[in-house]
């Protein structure tokens, strides 16, 4: 299957059952006959309601996290086989707010991706440097590890069900939108990475959604770029009229 834009909203910590309903019943009639793909990521206390709204929709639904083993003694955390039993098709790993709040490691988010394919679930690994990563000139460099490290041990055949998302963590959440020049040549580069791991045609099919700051404003132009595929959204996903003008991007 060639590439297709793929536009990913992420709720983050935000919305009560009753607000996360609405505002996914109201992205389902908005989007029903939207061209591209689609998925929300809803709080954990969220997705059993979410779920029941966009089962047999063309959203696709997410979870932001998961734990690193399937089960056992791990206060707080929610596992692969409770989101699977939730309806869940995709799992967000690595996410900067991981990385940097809650110290999450390549070696922790590794395991997670590997769990989560293994058990048939959509990975969205998400990569991007800090800003004093960027000014000292190691953008490819963090890329680069995030992604051989966050996909070490997975299968080229697993490979099909991962989805790359490149967030520069100075971008997020700040207004600061990456130019599109610079996000290309950041999506060119991991691109490039995944051909030496995985091959050219892998490298040709694999999604690589961009995310910080994506408003209607600036998605076209961003998705413009060859190597840009979607986006992952954070704030701007939180209500219909502002997701819903980057969903239908044209
Ligand atoms: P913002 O769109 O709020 O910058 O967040 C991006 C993000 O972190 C999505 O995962």
């Amino acid at each position: 299957m060639s590439r297709y834009y793929y536009i990913a909203g992420n709720w983050k910590m935000h919305k009560t059952r009753e607000q996360a309903a609405e505002l996914a019943q109201s992205l389902v009639t908005a989007l029903k006959d939207g061209k591209h793909e689609y998925l929300i990521a809803p709080s954990f206390t969220c997705l059993e309601t979410v779920s029941a709204v966009v089962q047999d929709t063309n959203i696709r639904l997410g979870a932001q996290n998961c734990a690193p083993e399937e089960e056992g003694a791990h206060t707080g955390e929610v596992s692969v086989l409770q989101l699977k039993d939730l309806g869940v098709q995709t799992i967000i790993l690595g996410h900067s707010e991981r990385r940097h709040i809650y110290k999450e490691d390549d070696a922790l988010i590794n395991k997670k991706v590997k769990l989560a394919l293994k058990h048939g679930f959509e990975v969205i690994l998400c990569i991007g440097e800090l800003l004093e990563e960027r000014e000292a000139g190691k953008v490819e460099e963090v890329c680069e590890r995030q992604t051989v490290k966050g996909l070490e041990g997975v299968s080229a055949d697993a490979l099909s069900n991962v989805v790359i998302a490149y967030e520069p963590v100075w971008a997020i959440g700040t207004g600061k939108t990456a130019t599109p020049q610079d996000a290309e040549a950041v999506h060119a580069f991991v691109r490039k990475v995944i051909g030496r791991l995985y091959g050219e045609d892998a490298a040709k099919k694999i999604i690589i959604q961009y995310g910080g700051s994506v408003k209607a404003e600036n998605a076209a132009q961003l998705m413009a770029m060859e190597n840009i595929d979607g986006a992952l959204v954070g704030g701007a996903s939180l209500k219909t009229d502002t997701f819903v003008p980057i969903a239908k991007f044209s």
